[in-house]
């Protein structure tokens, strides 16, 4: 018993020996690629602003989040002790000396063809936004070299390969596939090619640490639920099954992505964070975590049960009598909501996701956030 118990212990101190031998990593720098989930600004500087209630609740105006406040990616960067991403495309006031935003809302991984206009996707695909990278590295170094009063507002030469870069996509190429004729096999290994292919840009660059967000259940956000044909089948919890397994599958795909990549490259740290279960386990047991209504809408009109209508969605006014009318109104407490607009959390509920991924208990390895820069051969001491 003593002796199994002493097996045991070593066992759990072995374990623990990275966080115990290692310094907590000192990133000077985050630098971001992905869609609406970490999007801080991107898509308001290219398509036009999101207009209040978005942001009432932390920035107490729109910040170009879709939420009512602050993002997962905020909330990192404050455990970092770095400010808040400025977006890459934001030319009004930016600061990129701790990093830079690439993401954008309706980014996929894989290009589509039906753009914005027609109600499709973000031309800032993936790929587009590993090249704005390279664009806003060298940019960035031309501009520090040559000195004067833009030069406190880049990245220092170094940071480049000190930064945690935090990838979050794959959620917009889910319903793109959905409503595609491609098979999910084939589209998945399309989008894993493609992501490899991004990494390895980044990694040619300088890049080192990753810190990759799988994606959440799709199936239990009001918007997609809303679009659910009366015949599919739900879930115990109310969600959507066969978009939570489309979820599901592109997840073990990735993981694998991503286990290849570190094999790929030893000295580069990669972290996967399982955002899928934190937030399921959110949404299923809402209730015991403060939360309610996990499948409503927070913030929209109409719509039912889910409070959402794509044609009365969060923000929208309509005109009575010449006058502009909001219509699309918050709920009365967004803190005690999940769904904020029908297709993204509340600050509330990114905090909450947050408080689960930062110290690793969703992470392989199961490094913290502030060890993301040691990988996993560490455990093998
Ligand atoms: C840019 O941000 C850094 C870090 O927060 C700050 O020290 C610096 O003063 C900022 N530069 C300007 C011009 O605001
Ligand atoms: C977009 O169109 C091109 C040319 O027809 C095709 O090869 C590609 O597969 C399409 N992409 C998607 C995501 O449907
Ligand atoms: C999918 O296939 C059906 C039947 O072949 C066709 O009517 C439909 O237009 C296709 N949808 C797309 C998005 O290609
Ligand atoms: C991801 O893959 C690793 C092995 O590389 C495995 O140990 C882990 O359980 C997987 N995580 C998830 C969430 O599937």
């Amino acid at each position: 018993m003593s002796f199994l118990n002493s097996i045991a212990s070593l066992h759990i101190f072995l374990f623990l020996l990275p966080s115990i031998l290692c310094k907590p990593c000192d990133f000077p720098a985050i630098f971001a690629l992905g869609d609406s989930n970490s999007d801080t600004g991107g898509f308001s500087a290219a398509f036009g602003p999101l207009g209040s209630p978005y942001g009432d609740t932390f920035f107490h105006m729109p910040s170009g989040r879709f939420s009512d406040g602050r993002l997962i990616i905020d909330f990192i960067a404050e455990n970092l002790g770095l400010p808040y991403l400025s977006s890459y495309l934001d030319s009004l006031g930016a600061n990129f000396s701790h990093g830079a935003n690439f993401a954008t809302s309706l980014s996929t991984i894989i290009p589509q063809n039906i753009t914005l206009a027609q109600g499709g996707y973000s031309p800032f695909s993936l790929d587009i936004q590993a090249m704005q990278f390279s664009q806003f590295q060298s940019r960035s170094q031309f501009i520090l070299r040559k000195g004067g009063m833009l030069k406190s507002l880049m990245p220092m030469k170094d940071y480049f390969s000190r930064a945690l870069y935090i990838i979050d996509i794959g959620q917009n190429d889910l319903t793109a596939l959905y409503f595609s004729n491609s098979s999910a096999e084939q589209y998945i290994h399309d989008a894993m090619k493609a992501f490899s292919k991004t990494i390895k840009s980044l990694y040619k660059n300088g890049g080192r640490y990753f810190w990759i967000h799988n994606t959440g259940p799709l199936g239990c956000l009001p918007y997609v639920l809303r679009q659910v044909p009366g015949d599919q089948k739900l879930d115990s919890v109310g969600c959507a099954v066969v978009f939570n397994e489309l979820a599901k599958k592109f997840n073990r795909m990735l993981n694998e992505t991503v286990a290849q990549l570190q094999k790929q490259f030893p000295v580069a740290a990669f972290t996967y964070v399982d955002i899928y279960s934190a937030k399921y386990l959110l949404i299923s047991h809402a209730t015991k975590f403060g939360f309610r209504k996990p499948l409503m809408a927070c913030c929209g009109h109409g719509g039912g049960a889910y409070n959402y209508d794509p044609k009365a969605r969060c923000g929208t006014s309509v005109n009575v009598h010449g006058n502009e009318v909001l219509i699309g109104k918050s709920c009365m407490d967004s803190s005690k909501r999940v769904s904020w607009d029908g297709a993204h959390f509340t600050e509330a509920a990114n905090k909450w996701v947050f408080d689960q991924i930062v110290n690793g208990h969703f992470s392989y390895p199961s490094n913290s956030l502030n060890m993301a820069c040691y990988n996993h051969n560490h455990k093998s001491f």
